[in-house]
């Protein structure tokens, strides 16, 4: 006897649900941009990127004035994916333990027992990560990067996935501990969230008049639609969208170009090249292809290369930004036809 999915009786687990395919995971993570803007109006660069991130394994910065809805977006992702998120105000007091977990004394055992830290989730809003010393941010890139935390020596795993969205405050503001730039590279994006235009503010207060809680998402009807399964299956098909040697020729050439630019001090690493091409090929299967074109790497130029790149002093003055010069860097490489 077996079950509808073909399963023997004794061989399912009622919590397992079926394998998904490529095709079906293709379509939920298309039906979460749906759900996403049933609380957030616009932002849809934003919302691809996190998607982008979570099919790469990647982590990004978030970049825009406070109240443009960096923490509902993030909130919101979660819920349309059943996965966990949550938030951390980086203060100046803020210490390594508060981030990864520390030991902590349990009178009724009497042994020290580990009690995880924030860090412990699929979804983790790093809010002004700039406003804590280098030792605590140090925590935290490290569990970014080795994807687990050691408390006295001993390693534990992070859920998987686990992406942070790292927001950071203007420079200018006093007392501040901006990342070094060999630290921003380890970041696979740089999303900018803008203001909203006129319409879209319209939007937004239309909803608050109608009783839009930004604290109770299932009330304003946002509804899991994918989760880790298909999360996996988008990320196996990722991995099999193919890359003509002309292309990785375009997004070395691309990189390298940056690295001649008269107004960068700084141009894109090699390691910005892997992360480009990884972005590129999530975008082309995201976009329904099974091979990645040129576009795609031009599509992604910016959100992945802008915090790598630094500009000269000079250049800053007279108003250039990276996102210019990146620009003026594709429009004068040679596209392959
Ligand atoms: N694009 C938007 N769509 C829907 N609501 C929005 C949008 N932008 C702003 N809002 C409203 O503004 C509120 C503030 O957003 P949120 O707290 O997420 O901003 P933030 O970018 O995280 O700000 P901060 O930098 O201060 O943390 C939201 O709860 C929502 O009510
Ligand atoms: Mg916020």
């Amino acid at each position: 006897m077996t079950d509808h999915h073909g399963n023997e009786p004794g061989l399912t687990r009622t919590t397992e649900r079926p394998p998904v395919d490529a095709e079906q995971a293709r379509e939920a993570l298309a039906a979460l941009r749906v759900e996403v803007s049933k609380a957030v109006v616009g932002q849809d660069a934003a919302v691809t990127g996190l998607v982008i991130a979570l099919l790469c394994r990647g982590h990004v910065l978030l970049e825009g004035v406070p109240g443009v809805a960096k923490t509902l977006l993030i909130r919101t992702l979660a819920a349309a994916l059943s996965l966990d998120s949550k938030r951390v105000q980086f203060t100046p007091d803020l210490m390594p333990g508060d981030v990864t977990g520390s030991l902590v004394y349990d009178q009724r055992t009497a042994r020290f027992e580990f009690r995880e830290g924030p860090v412990f989730t699929n979804l983790l809003l790093a809010d002004e990560i700039n406003r804590t010393p280098p030792k605590t941010q140090a925590s935290l890139l490290e569990a970014m990067e080795e994807r687990q935390v050691s408390v006295e020596g001993e390693p534990r795993r992070l859920p998987d996935p686990f992406v942070v969205a790292a927001t950071q405050n203007p420079i200018e503001y006093e007392g501040t501990y901006p990342l070094p730039e060999a630290q921003l590279d380890r970041f696979l994006l740089k999303l900018t969230m803008p203001l909203p235009g006129r319409e879209e503010e319209v939007a937004i207060l239309q909803r608050h008049a109608a009783g839009f809680d930004p604290r109770d998402l299932a009330a304003a009807g946002v509804r899991p639609v994918a989760g880790p399964a298909e999360l996996a299956a988008a990320r196996a098909a990722v991995q099999r969208v193919g890359v003509a040697p002309e292309v990785l020729g375009y997004i070395v050439d691309v990189c390298r170009a940056t690295r001649q630019s008269p107004s960068l001090q700084l141009g894109v690493s090699p390691r910005g090249a892997t992360a480009l091409l990884a972005a590129s090929r999530a975008w082309a299967w995201l976009s329904g292809r099974d091979y990645v074109t040129p576009d795609d790497v031009k599509a992604l130029a910016r959100p992945v290369l802008r915090h790598r790149v630094q500009l000269r002093p000079e250049a800053e003055l007279e108003g250039t930004t990276a996102d210019g010069v990146l620009d003026g860097v594709l429009a004068t490489v040679p596209v392959p036809r």
